[in-house]
């Protein structure tokens, strides 16, 4: 079956990046389209990218390297759940993207996004960085405000209608995830 990581991209204390992670998975859970799991970057401590080799050759040196690349090669899309920090993603997540190359390859990509105006230049750069990686990244996304789904820009209270921009998102993630099986078959 399909397998989609829904990825934590903060690592703030106190970050309002894991309650909208755990509100897009609830919704995802209920569906039985694709197998969904959380993927917390905070998780897997990676520094500053710190291999000598670029992630193109895929030759990973470390041990934290090699436990990313692990998880990420054994999903076939994902949904990057993103703050907005000075009108792009976080550097937390950026590192650990950039980490990595061949096991973003030839998936597909859907973004939540939060912030002032829904995080919307965050995912703008985002869309710069998956084409590079040969990441199909889908139309719709989720742009949470931090004025009207946040009380007090902290606590996550998502309006109503946020639930179906979330479906329609997963909808595209999981068609082209399982559409581009074929050229994972064969980079492979
Ligand atoms: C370093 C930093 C820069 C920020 N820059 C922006 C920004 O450019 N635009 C915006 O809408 N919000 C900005 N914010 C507000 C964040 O979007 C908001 O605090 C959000 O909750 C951060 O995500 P997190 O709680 O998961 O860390 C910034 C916050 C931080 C910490």
């Amino acid at each position: 079956m399909t397998r989609i990581a829904i990825i934590i991209g903060s690592t703030r204390p106190g970050r309002n990046g894991e309650a909208v992670a755990h509100w897009v998975f609830d919704i995802a859970k209920q569906r039985d389209d694709a197998e969904y799991e959380l993927v917390d970057i905070a998780d897997y401590h990676l520094p500053h990218l710190d291999e000598a080799m670029p992630p193109s050759l895929g030759q990973y040196a470390h041990p934290h390297t090699k436990a990313w690349a692990a998880t990420i090669a054994s999903f076939d899309g994902f949904v990057f759940v993103t703050p907005e920090y000075n009108h792009s993603t976080s550097g937390a997540l950026k590192n650990a993207i950039d980490f990595l190359f061949a096991e973003w390859n030839n998936k597909a990509a859907g973004f939540v996004s939060y912030g002032a105006v829904g995080g919307a230049r965050a995912v703008e750069h985002l869309r710069l960085v998956m084409g590079e990686l040969m990441v199909a990244d889908v139309r719709n996304q989720v742009a949470l405000s931090l004025h009207t789904d946040f009380e007090n820009y902290s606590r996550f209270t998502p309006a109503p209608h946020q639930i179906e921009a979330v479906g329609a998102v997963l909808d595209q993630v999981v068609a082209w995830s399982t559409a581009l099986a074929a050229l994972r078959v064969q980079a492979a």
